[in-house]
This record gives structure tokens, sequence and C-alpha cells, in this order.
């Protein structure tokens, strides 16, 4: 009898007769033996079709195939040492659903342009398959990590009627009779939660209309963004080098294939063990002019900055009190010197730039109302914001972290246009 299985699981069918959906990938032949590269999504399997052992109408229909064309193939499973993935499978039957005319996406090189507008169809490729499989680790890396420190997934609003990380990245659009904006950060809504359940995480999509086009920025990226009561600046840090270890070392152990497929030097990941290495702003603003960059104390780190801070170490590193001036609103300034706040971000090692931005809040009332003044900040918008220093406030923290940087880096990829299944970049939005 035949059983239906997928690729991922021919190991348990070694020596029986299997029928399996998928797809042509390639093909070579010599002759009398056809060589089929056959996927189906959950991996890709060297199928032989020997001319002598097969029907007649096996062997022409195997012939016919195409690039892309769709069957159900059966076949006998065998170990091979000498394919990639261990196996093999002597063909038997060949069972055509659609003939593929003219695929768009061949094997010999294309243009990045040409493949984003065929983002569709490159997806089906063997690397981009290698980068979702290990994106989708990542994230069951992130769910395991919160639920295994007592987190609570919490879902902030998309449309939101203000800001949370500065008005000039705002997508607008109608609420009905009102304004709104999609949302840039749940954090805001989340600092709600954490008085609510403690520690809590979100994981959803956020939007930032910045006319960046670099290979960091996204128009719209899937942020992480965990808020802990009762958790000052120092925790924070500790959490968040927890977590991002946790991450790489889950990859690590559960994407081998996937990280092979991309080429990626995994002893690089493999040195990123807590803890991280911490330095100033003010550290790193000197460390920059020594090095003969040109930037004075109170400006924001630009990519080159960070790449060069960066190369100093094989994990990532936190970049500590950055000027009070140059970040967000809500950030606690340092008691012992208020013109810094209590932030830190991570910048990953290998040039990949800031994966997290976080904070401790400030959790006094008055110093609050007097940043809505500062950052012209309607009170009455954010006066739901207010309530939660006026009704029991508590020194609390959280974080951001970036999926699609992360990802990027992980990975090893040039670019975060391929961390995403259909990324939104400046002036791409097909498909
Ligand atoms: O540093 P950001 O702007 O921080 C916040 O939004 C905070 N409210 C987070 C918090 O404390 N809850 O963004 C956090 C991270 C960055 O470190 C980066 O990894 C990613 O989000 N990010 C982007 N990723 C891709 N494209 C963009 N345009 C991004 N902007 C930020
Ligand atoms: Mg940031």
């Amino acid at each position: 009898m035949t059983t239906t299985c997928v690729i991922r699981d021919v190991n348990r069918h070694v020596g029986e007769e299997v029928r399996i959906g998928g797809w042509l990938h390639n093909k070579r032949s010599s002759g009398k033996i056809q060589f089929l590269q056959l996927r189906d999504g959950t991996g890709f399997i060297q199928g032989v079709v020997v001319k002598s052992e097969v029907p007649e109408e096996v062997w022409e229909a195997a012939k016919s195939l195409t690039q892309e064309s769709s069957l159900y193939f059966t076949g006998i499973v065998r170990e091979e040492p000498r394919s990639k993935s261990g196996y093999e499978m002597t063909v038997t039957g060949v069972e055509i659903i659609q003939l593929t005319e003219d695929y768009p996406i061949t094997p010999k090189e294309h243009g990045v342009d040409f493949l984003m507008d065929h983002r569709h169809l490159w997806l089906r490729a063997p690397r981009q398959r290698a980068i979702l499989t290990i994106r989708a680790e990542i994230i069951r890396a992130v769910q395991q990590f919160f639920d295994e420190h007592g987190f609570t997934l919490v879902d902030p609003p998309i449309l939101t009627p203000s800001s949370c990380e500065g008005t000039t990245e705002l997508f607008h659009t109608k609420y009905f009779e009102e304004d709104a904006f999609l949302t840039q950060s749940g954090q805001l809504y989340m600092e709600a939660a954490a008085m609510a359940l403690n520690k809590v995480y979100s994981f959803g999509p956020t939007f930032r209309a910045e006319k960046s086009k670099t290979r960091r920025h996204l128009i719209e990226f899937w942020m992480i963004e965990p808020e802990m009561a009762f958790v000052d600046h120092e925790e924070n840090l500790r959490v968040q080098e927890q977590f991002v270890a946790h991450i790489v070392q889950s990859v690590l152990k559960n994407c081998r294939a996937e990280l092979d497929t991309l080429g990626r030097d995994v002893s690089k990941l493999e040195k990123v063990t807590a803890p991280f290495p911490r330095i100033t702003y003010d550290e790193a603003i000197q460390f920059l002019q020594e090095q003969g960059h040109d930037i004075p104390w109170g400006e924001d780190f630009g990519a080159p900055h960070e790449t060069a801070i960066a190369e100093k170490y094989e994990t990532p590193v936190f970049i500590t009190h950055y000027p009070t001036s140059i970040k967000a609103f809500y950030m606690k300034p340092d008691p012992n010197r208020p013109e810094v706040v209590l932030c830190a971000d991570m910048i990953a090692p290998e040039g990949y730039g800031e994966i997290i931005g976080g904070s401790q809040r400030i959790d006094d009332p008055e110093l609050m109302e007097e940043r809505f003044r500062e950052h012209e900040l309607s009170d009455e918008a954010y006066q739901w914001y207010l309530d939660l220093r006026k009704y029991g406030s508590v020194p609390h923290s959280g974080f951001g972290l970036g999926l699609e940087r992360t990802v990027a880096w992980i990975c090893g990829l040039e670019h975060v246009r391929e961390t995403i299944p259909f990324p939104r970049l400046l002036y791409r939005l097909y498909p």
C-alpha cells in the first residue's frame, strides 16, 4: 500500500513506497535516467527515474515536466549519504497536475527589482524558504522565552489617535470623522497592560512613514514589545541579553539545515551568549572621536557609527544613557545626571545595527506633564497615559525588538527586504 507523506517525513518511510504532492524545482537527464529535483514546501528530494524500470508513460510524463510544474509523484524512499538531505527516491509514478509554461524565475541570475516584482514566486526559492523558516523559528523562540518567564501576551491596537515615537513618521488615515494613525509602537498601551498583568509582551505589526531607503528600514515591520512592572533599567538589560541569546541558540539548535542553505557562518552565532558588553553613550562618543569620526556629544548615531562600535565585540553590545534631548519623551532621566536617560539600544554584531530600543519609563506624574509640554503633546490625547502615573505608579521598563533586523542578522542577509514575506519598502507596495 502507498502512503501519502511530505518530504520532511521521508526518513520514516525508508524502503517503502510513498506518494507526495509537489513541484518540479529542476531536472537533468542522461538519456536513460532522469534526475528530478522535487520540492513540496517542506523540503527537497531528488527523484530518480530509470527508463528501463518504469512504464513508458511514466518516463514520458517525467520528461515533459517543466520548472514549477505541479504533480503527485510516487516512489521508493532510499537512504543516500551523498545527497544533502540523506535521502533519495526511486520514482515509480508521475501524475501531472499542471504543466507550467515559461516560469519567470529561471536558474540564471536575476536583478533584485525583477525578483521583488515576482516576490510571490520568488518565495519558492530554497534560500527564501530557509529565511522564512528561520523567521518562524525566531517567533517560536520569542513566545517560548516569554511563556517560560511569566509574561502574558497582550495585543495593543493598530489604529491609534496619537503617536508614540514622534509625529513625523505617522501614517495618517480617517477613522470615520476623526483622524487616526497606524501604530508606530504598542508601548504606551503595553505600559497600561503591565499595570494590570505585571509582565506582558506584544507581538504585532508597526508602521513608520519614514522616507528612509536603507538596508535596515521597512515601512511595515513586526515588533516584539515586553513591558515589566517593578523592573528597573539594570534588570531590563538582563532580560534583553537572555532573551536575545535564547533566540540565537534556538535557531542554532533547530535550523541547522536552513543556516547551511544560507551559507551562514555559525561560529559567529555560537558566540552569542549572555551577558553582553555595555558601554555608555559618552564612552561611545569618545571612542568614535578617537577613531576620527566627526560626531559631537548630543548627536544621534548613524549606521556607520553603530557599525564601528559593534566591530569591537563578538556579541551584541548595549549603548546606554543617551542624551535626554535625542530620545523619546517617556524615558526616565538618570537621577544622578538628568541630561541622560536610563535607556539602552542593543547593537547587533557584524554591522547589522540597532535591533532593540528600550528604557526605564518616567513614573512621576509631574515630570511626565512637563515632558508633554516640552514635546508639545496634548494633555487631552495623553490623559489616559498620565493616569498610569496618577493611580498607583510604579517603576517599570520595557523594550522593543525589531523582528526583521533580527532575522537579517541571524540569517546573515544584506538587506531586510528578504526577511519578511512581502516587504513594504519606500516606493514598493506591490505585490
Ligand atoms: O527604537 P524603536 O523606535 O523603539 C520603540 O518603538 C519603542 N517604543 C520600543 C519599546 O520600548 N517598547 O524601535 C524598536 C526596534 C528598533 O531597535 C529596530 O530593531 C526596529 O524596532 N525598527 C525597525 N525595523 C525595521 N524598519 C524600521 N523602519 C524600523 N524602525 C525600528
Ligand atoms: Mg531606536
